[in-house]
């Protein structure tokens, strides 16, 4: 029998439809390609032309994602692969059929219903089970990574229809930060979700990502982002250093002593008096969830969203199961990366 220590292919992805445009460039279901007609859903994200050609971009963004690749975990979504073809970086995911707990939340405002309870403690607790993984991650010799996320927010949190919720875009957030790292330019972070720390620009650490968990919690509780001043992003910054928090027993009647000490918690402004890691946070939710009897499953979840999105109500299907296919093709390595014939 022959070994070999290396092993050489050429992979095809075809482009099915793009799914959503982002900041940094845009997201694609799409088909990799094997022997025999094996094909597999994989979802590409195509990284924009100015980023993959501004060198300190591709540096940081190579490096960033080079730590993430291990990251596997239920509630992460996995990349599978960094490609480059014709100049342009790409990164090959786990496609996640469902929504962005964005679509979520409009979903809910469209048809004028308040997200249950139970169901936004859940999801944030699946979030903070992915975050307590990738935090505590080691490299291949056992020295912490030192992961954060920087960038926990409604788009950055995927529900498959199977009611599994998973975090995105580990790493991207501070590969953009580094490359823009003058006052006064991009902050790692959505302005609406970023820690206090994080709008200071001072050194970010997990409890920050906790403190974005927080807002998420929040904003599925009381039904908008309680720190969110639209369209300007300064004040918006502002509140989230200064502003008291809200009674949310009284946004939200009936919410429970424990969920409000949750929110209150994940909410302070200084790290020291957050919690101090993802597990407990998790633990609290979960506490909270389980404690009092059966709570909320996967199962439920998914149940719950597709009744949410059953046929005849208001939110766009086209934007998730359009099957608008795209000529597009790329292949790595070295293959020629084809542009749209089609639309
Ligand atoms: N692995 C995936 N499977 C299915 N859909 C995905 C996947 N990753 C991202 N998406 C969808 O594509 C959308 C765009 O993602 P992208 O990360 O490019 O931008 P964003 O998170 O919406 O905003 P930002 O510009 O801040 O990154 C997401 O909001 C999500 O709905
Ligand atoms: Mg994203």
């Amino acid at each position: 029998m022959s070994h070999t220590r290396h092993l050489q292919d050429s992979i095809r992805y075809t482009f099915v439809r793009p799914i959503a445009e982002g900041g940094m460039g845009c997201v694609y279901e799409a088909t990799q390609e094997g022997a025999h007609h094996f094909a597999k859903r994989v979802a590409i994200k195509l990284i924009r032309e100015e980023y993959s050609n501004e060198p300190a971009f591709r540096k940081n963004f190579v490096g960033e994602a080079q730590l993430v690749a291990d990251l596997i975990h239920n509630c992460i979504v996995q990349t599978y692969h960094l490609g480059r073809a014709l100049d342009q970086y790409y990164m090959v995911m786990e496609y996640v059929d469902g929504m962005n707990l964005e679509e979520f939340i409009l979903q809910h405002r469209a048809l004028g219903e308040d997200i249950p309870v139970d169901l936004a403690a859940f999801i944030i607790s699946r979030v903070c089970r992915g975050l307590a993984y990738a935090h505590r991650a080691l490299d291949h010799r056992g020295n912490l990574l030192n992961i954060v996320h920087r960038d926990i927010n409604p788009r950055n949190i995927m529900i498959s229809i199977e009611g599994d919720v998973k975090v995105t875009d580990f790493g991207i957030a501070k590969a953009i930060n580094l490359m823009y790292n003058v006052e006064g330019e991009i902050l790692a972070g959505k302005d609406e979700y970023i820690s206090p720390e994080g709008a200071a620009r001072e050194i970010t650490d997990e409890r920050s990502d906790l403190f974005s968990c927080g807002v998420v919690l929040a904003e599925l509780i009381c039904g908008y982002n309680i720190f969110e001043v639209e369209g300007k992003p300064r004040e918006t910054r502002r509140q989230i250093t200064h502003m008291p928090l809200p009674d949310f027993q009284e946004i939200r009647e009936g919410l429970s002593g424990e969920l409000t000490n949750i929110l209150t918690q994940s909410l302070q402004r200084n790290p020291s008096d957050r919690y101090q890691h993802a597990d407990l946070m998790l633990n609290a939710l979960e506490e909270a969830l389980y404690s009092h009897g059966y709570g909320p499953t996967s199962e439920k979840l998914s149940l719950y969203i597709k009744h949410l999105f059953a046929d005849g109500k208001a939110y766009d299907d086209d934007l998730r199961h359009g099957s608008k296919s795209f000529g597009l093709s790329i292949s790595d390595p070295n293959n020629a990366f084809k542009k749209p014939t089609s639309t």
